[in-house]
């Protein structure tokens, strides 16, 4: 028993839900990476007491604002960040985009580790930058995906190479890196001179028996992209934080998210942050053990109904990854027959890697365990 309602169904449908009404009536929606879970109390109450106030105009970051951001990292994760060094801007992908442009010239390569989060690509072509993959490969021996440290290092090496993109913990693959994952990355990106940028925004989504390290504790040069948008569910009220420590840099990050108009929040944003970082902690730590019992009601399910599909470890994010190569020579048509006869919406692994996510699918387990018991049993139609 949690003391939160997750086991609630809510209505989704009929609210401009981008999960939900944008799949066809009667489909279950396990696509887009956002939850069906009702925000944190501390954050609804919040929210509630803002609108109240009946004007919505033009906001200002207050200190509230950063003393959160501070102290929640400083409780949770043990880094310390200095007021100083946080920018805040609408959201991590347009961080992202921010930080690729302050830190490249066009025609520059931007090395990330693939499959990785769809944006990746397109952000690093928007801003005129050439996408470099370093492929992971999974290990039967330690049953994760891992860096292949020669390629990654090789990668590193071609002199156009300029920023390596890094997503800790991993979407679409659950992974959580470690310390000396982090640390090898650091060594290897130093030794070639290339400038390292972290989005952080899975952060607090990190199952038993795993640890977050954030990589500004590894290397203090990294510029790192986070929010509480992902993990408190709040991706709507579009609010992000870079954390930068140096000064020329930080200078040339402010300077972008100004040429590309993305400076103003929205007034219930930051008070959603505030809220989550400062009184919803317990809340985390109950949605942990909830998405935790999700992936193992997953994992007996697909092992007994579907043996064919290799549901792979989850260390973070509540992002399925699973191997269904056994079952598909192209998994876009094998996700739109899951869809027409299952009436499941799952996302195909080629959206985060044409060559390495093929053979794969994301599942988002995080929905009630009714939703979810509901998909997996109409997934054994297939
Ligand atoms: C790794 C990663 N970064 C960024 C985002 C989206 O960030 P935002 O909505 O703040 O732009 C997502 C959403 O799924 C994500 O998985």
């Amino acid at each position: 028993m949690n003391t939160y309602s997750f086991d609630n169904i809510i209505e989704r449908r009929g609210t401009g839900c981008v999960k939900w009404d944008e799949a066809s009536e009667g489909v279950i929606p396990l696509w887009v990476a956002d939850m069906d879970f009702a925000v944190a109390p501390a954050i609804q109450e919040a929210i509630r007491k803002r609108a109240e106030h009946p004007v919505f105009g033009y906001t200002f970051i207050q200190e509230d604002y950063y003393e959160a951001v501070i102290s929640w990292f400083k409780r949770r994760h043990h880094w310390t960040i200095a007021r100083e060094h946080i920018l805040y801007t609408i959201g991590v992908v347009p961080a992202m985009s921010v930080a690729i442009k302050a830190l490249t010239l066009p025609g520059e390569k931007v090395l990330f580790l693939s499959p990785d989060y769809n944006c990746f690509f397109s952000s690093v072509k928007n801003n005129g930058c050439e996408v470099v993959e370093s492929v992971l490969r999974f290990h039967d021996d330690t049953r994760r995906f891992e860096v292949d440290w020669e390629d990654f290092e090789a990668k590193c090496a071609d002199e156009k190479c300029t920023v390596f993109l890094l997503c800790n913990p991993h979407n679409p693959t659950g992974r959580v890196w470690t310390r000396e994952e982090l640390r090898q990355m650091s060594d290897i990106c130093r030794r070639h001179q290339v400038r390292i940028v972290s989005d952080e925004i899975h952060c607090e989504l990190v199952m038993p028996g795993h640890h977050f390290c954030p990589m500004g504790l590894i290397d203090e040069t990294t510029i790192i992209l986070n929010s509480p948008s992902k993990s408190f569910n709040i991706a709507g009220l579009q609010t992000a934080n870079i954390i930068c420590t140096d000064a020329t840099t930080r200078r040339r990050l402010d300077r972008v998210i100004n040429i590309n108009e993305v400076c103003d929040l929205n007034p219930f944003g930051p008070v959603a942050l505030i809220a989550a970082y400062n009184e919803s902690e317990n809340w985390i730590d109950e949605l942990n053990k909830y998405l935790w019992d999700n992936y193992t009601i997953l994992c007996d399910f697909i092992g007994k109904n579907l043996p064919q599909w290799k549901v792979m470890p989850l260390e973070g994010t509540y992002l399925v990854w699973i191997d269904v190569s056994s079952c598909c020579d192209n998994v876009e048509a094998y996700c739109d027959k899951i869809m027409q006869k299952c009436k499941v919406w799952l996302n195909p692994g080629s959206m985060y890697g044409s060559t390495s996510g093929e053979g794969y699918l994301r599942i988002n387990l995080a929905c009630p365990k009714s939703t979810l018991q509901e998909a997996l049993k109409r997934l054994t139609t297939i």
